[in-house]
């Protein structure tokens, strides 16, 4: 019989059938200790976000947003970079760093709001508006990347839309939703593109406002991703790396988090003492878990830095193509210091 653990071929068949290697383990393996010493072997780096699994961000070398994370998948000197994330954040780390072999455990970790934006559709809206220049969310496809002027991400985008002429006209796509705070907090009116995040527009400002009135000392924080009639109840609005500071520096004792779920256990851990309550879906589902970032296990991840399958690759072309409005977008995030 063909053994698997030594056979290429069946390890690539099985990640072109299922996306992931679908390998059996010894389940007495010590997963964290044996991707501790994969790291060490393969001169990896771990890269994972707020969003992943408490136990995946427990073995991570770096937790961050996406703009941290695009940041750090620039600069190490790392050989492999591993990404316990979603797609788009892996490609962009091979976009930035092409040299470097990407992994990414599972290749069905996607993210509804790049696929509420098609490429092709896109360039059909943005070549109808010439005059217009684009500014797209780094939640997006490489080809959407491709079609954009600047990448920004909820740690930056304010900054970017501000860092242009009052009288320059703007796409901005695909998040409608963090495109109509940008424009409320800038004077702006950029034009939008419908595109959602399926996790920040299930919250149910109903249940949040119950919530607030049984906890009245708690202060609600939301990530830009959700619908304005939510983030007119936030106290504080930010990325994931914006809310975890806040949830620390700020002297409250006990938070709402109208955002994914993992984020509560890195403010859990920097603020052991203070309540963290997950806003509450419009319905009885955990729909405030992201099922694609949540496709992530310590398993996959395992089997991902053993076998260095599944990886990331790219057309050049595409890749300078899509480069260009990101390597404006850290241009501009470092000349304010972010
Ligand atoms: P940030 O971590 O950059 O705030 O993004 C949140 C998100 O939805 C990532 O998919
Ligand atoms: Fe995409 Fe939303 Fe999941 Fe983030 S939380 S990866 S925006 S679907």
């Amino acid at each position: 019989m063909v053994d698997i653990h030594s056979n290429k071929f069946l390890q690539e068949s099985l990640v072109s059938e299922k996306g992931f290697l679908d390998i059996p383990i010894d389940p007495q393996l010590d997963l964290f200790g044996e991707i501790e010493k994969l790291k060490k072997e393969k001169n990896a780096i771990l890269l994972a976000h707020y969003y992943q699994e408490p136990d995946i961000q427990d073995v991570a070398d770096y937790i961050g947003d996406s703009l941290g994370l695009a940041q750090q998948a620039e600069k190490t000197q790392a050989d492999i970079i591993v990404f316990a994330g979603v797609h788009f954040m892996a490609e962009t780390a091979k976009i930035l760093n092409p040299s470097k072999k990407v992994l990414l455990p599972d290749l069905n970790a996607g993210c509804s709001l790049s696929d509420s934006a098609p490429p092709a559709l896109f360039k059909q809206f943005r070549d109808k508006h010439p005059d217009h220049l684009v500014i797209t969310y780094i939640n997006c496809s490489a080809g959407m990347k491709a079609l954009s002027d600047i990448i920004c991400t909820s740690s930056n985008a304010q900054k970017i839309v501000e860092s242009l002429p009052v009288d320059q006209r703007i796409i901005f796509a695909p998040d409608k939703n963090l495109g109509a705070y940008i424009n409320k907090k800038t004077g702006r009116n950029m034009l939008l593109w419908n595109g959602a995040c399926m996790v920040h527009e299930i919250f149910s400002v109903e249940k949040i406002t119950k919530l607030k009135i049984r906890h009245p000392n708690a202060k609600v924080i939301a990530h830009p991703e959700c619908e304005e009639p939510v983030l007119a109840l936030a106290d504080y609005i930010g990325s994931t790396t914006g809310l975890l500071k806040f949830s620390k520096a700020d002297p409250t004792q006990e938070f709402i988090v109208a955002t994914e779920t993992g984020i509560l256990h890195q403010m859990q851990k920097e603020s052991p003492h203070k309540t963290f309550i997950p806003a509450p879906p419009n319905n009885s589902c955990a729909c405030n878990d992201c099922p694609y970032m949540k496709l992530n296990t310590l398993e996959k991840l395992y089997l991902c830095m053993k076998y260095e399958i599944p990886e990331i690759t790219m057309d050049e072309n595409l890749r300078l193509a899509a480069k260009k409005p990101i390597d404006r977008m850290l241009a501009i995030s470092a000349q304010y210091g972010l």
